[in-house]
């Protein structure tokens, strides 16, 4: 009787605690579902639906009040529209128009923006096809965007690994996403620092890149790599918030920004060499958001990174312009990819390393940015025989690993934790904390060309001990001016 009873006190207790669980989930009735699949149902799902380049994708909006979506279709005389409600079965739902543009032969990129979102709420989503037909509801939540967290990746890279569709670096992807998402459920959005394909020219390539489901319920922020600047079809696969358009015309894609919480994000174009357009990008951005806390840039190129493009011609050339814009506007973080090898630098001012307390991965009002260098999100990670031990690296984290980084922000601290997907090992993690949120206002007399600018880091690294040479030329050339100012 005594064993009965006890058997039937632990039944009780675990249905008890079943019970308040599944309450408290559906409670809150904001959680992501477990993206995972065992390898039979990834393949089973492969076979089904690769290459189909028509799938829907999330970018986030503006701010966290909107969510922009993009899908292709064939083309056709339509106006793109997608529903959206708070019920499952679409019940009073409102309904935004967007616009369609060319695509790539025989396809069209169909565009929507949908405003008025609120936070923490779960919505049903569903997109026009044909006609009256309606694609099936999906969902897309809102979390507070007072703190939040995104995940952060690059090199995607589908079909490095393998021509055609490239199942080796999609069912890496698949897989990282899907535990990052299972790990981190409190996930808002995902930034992907470039290089989202290998040819820049694959339909089949991008098919993959949004082939895992948790595409359809997660908006994905990306930027231009110098893979995806191989073909044209970067800008036929995003529908970013803010775009900025410069006098020269960029054919594959432009610049664009967001805000989220207190948080300002500008994605650059890095395989660009125009630096004006990347100049007056950031100043535009962060005259439209003088209250933001937090600047963040985005870029490809790890212009203080971890491998052998680190120490490229080209990089010193992208150092010297990215370093100078982001101490110019005083951008907090840069997060960047294209290297394959997951590194943190120290904080950088003047292209040199800032003197802090670094010995406790956690800082207090720095000054400069820190630099963040991604690894592949497919696998597609370098080894080399030996670090190069860049002088501006804090940390790096040589492995062929599947790695992750989360990116946590409240008004005035950040977190970075980089972990494995394999064994969910927590490799590296960094706080930034800020007692004064303000900046300094821009000082409109100083530009690009100058001060210690861009050109002026670029000569100083390829001249070496002569740039001596360009230092007294502007100073004669600087007495010369005022000589002949007081002359008038
Ligand atoms: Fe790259």
């Amino acid at each position: 009787m005594k064993l009965l009873k006890r058997f039937l006190a632990v039944i009780l207790t675990v249905t008890i605690v079943c019970s308040s669980l599944v309450f408290a989930a559906t409670a809150s009735g904001n959680t992501l579902p477990d993206y995972t699949m065992t390898q039979a149902e990834w393949d089973a799902y492969w076979e089904a639906e690769k290459g189909d380049n028509t799938k829907i994708a999330l970018t986030p909006g503006a701010d966290i009040t909107e969510l922009n979506f993009n899908w292709h279709s064939e083309v056709k005389l339509e106006i793109p529209k997608v529903r959206i409600s708070k019920n499952a079965d679409m019940s009073d739902c409102t309904e935004f128009k967007g616009y369609a543009t060319l695509a790539e032969s025989g396809f069209q990129t169909n565009r929507v923006t949908v405003t008025g979102l609120e936070e923490n709420t779960k919505y049903y989503y569903t997109y026009s096809l044909d006609k009256d037909n309606w694609s099936d509801p999906e969902f897309y939540r809102t979390l507070s965007d007072d703190a939040f967290k995104a995940l952060l990746i690059s090199d995607i890279q589908i079909g490095a690994d393998d021509d055609g569709y490239g199942y080796a670096n999609a069912t890496a992807w698949n897989t990282l996403l899907n535990t990052a998402l299972r790990n981190n459920d409190d996930t808002s959005f995902i930034i992907s620092c470039g290089d989202q394909i290998n040819s820049g020219e694959s339909t089949e390539e991008w098919a993959s890149v949004l082939l895992p489901e948790a595409l359809r319920n997660m908006p994905m922020s990306t930027c231009i790599g110098n893979h995806d600047k191989k073909g044209y079809l970067y800008r036929h696969y995003v529908n970013n918030p803010n775009e900025y358009q410069s006098i020269i015309p960029n054919v594959f894609g432009n610049q664009y920004y967001y805000r989220y919480g207190d948080v300002l994000f500008v994605n650059f174009n890095s395989t660009s060499f125009n630096i004006f357009a990347a100049y007056n990008v950031a100043e535009k951005a962060i005259k439209e958001n003088p209250d933001a806390k937090w600047r963040v840039a985005i870029f490809h190129h790890d212009v203080y990174g971890t491998g052998h493009h680190a120490a490229d011609d080209d990089n010193y050339l992208l150092q010297g312009i990215f370093s100078s814009i982001l101490d110019k506007f005083d951008f907090d973080l840069a997060f960047t990819g294209h290297e394959h090898y997951y590194g943190r630098s120290y904080n950088m001012k003047d292209n040199e390393i800032v003197p802090l307390d670094y010995t406790k991965n956690s800082v207090v009002d720095p000054d400069g940015t820190l630099y963040i260098t991604t690894a592949s999100a497919s696998g597609r990670n370098r080894i080399y025989d030996e670090p190069f031990d860049h002088p501006w690296l804090n940390f790096e984290y040589m492995s062929q690993e599947l790695i992750y980084s989360t990116v946590e922000f409240t008004d005035t601290t950040f977190r970075l934790e980089t972990y494995t997907v394999e064994g969910d090992k927590l490799i590296d993690e960094y706080t930034i904390t800020k007692t004064d949120t303000t900046y300094e206002e821009i000082d409109e007399s100083e530009n690009i060309l100058s001060g210690t600018n861009a050109v002026g880091r670029v000569l100083k690294h390829f001249m070496g001990e002569y740039y001596v040479i360009i230092e007294v030329l502007v100073k004669v050339l600087m007495t010369a001016l005022d000589a002949l100012s007081l002359v008038a």
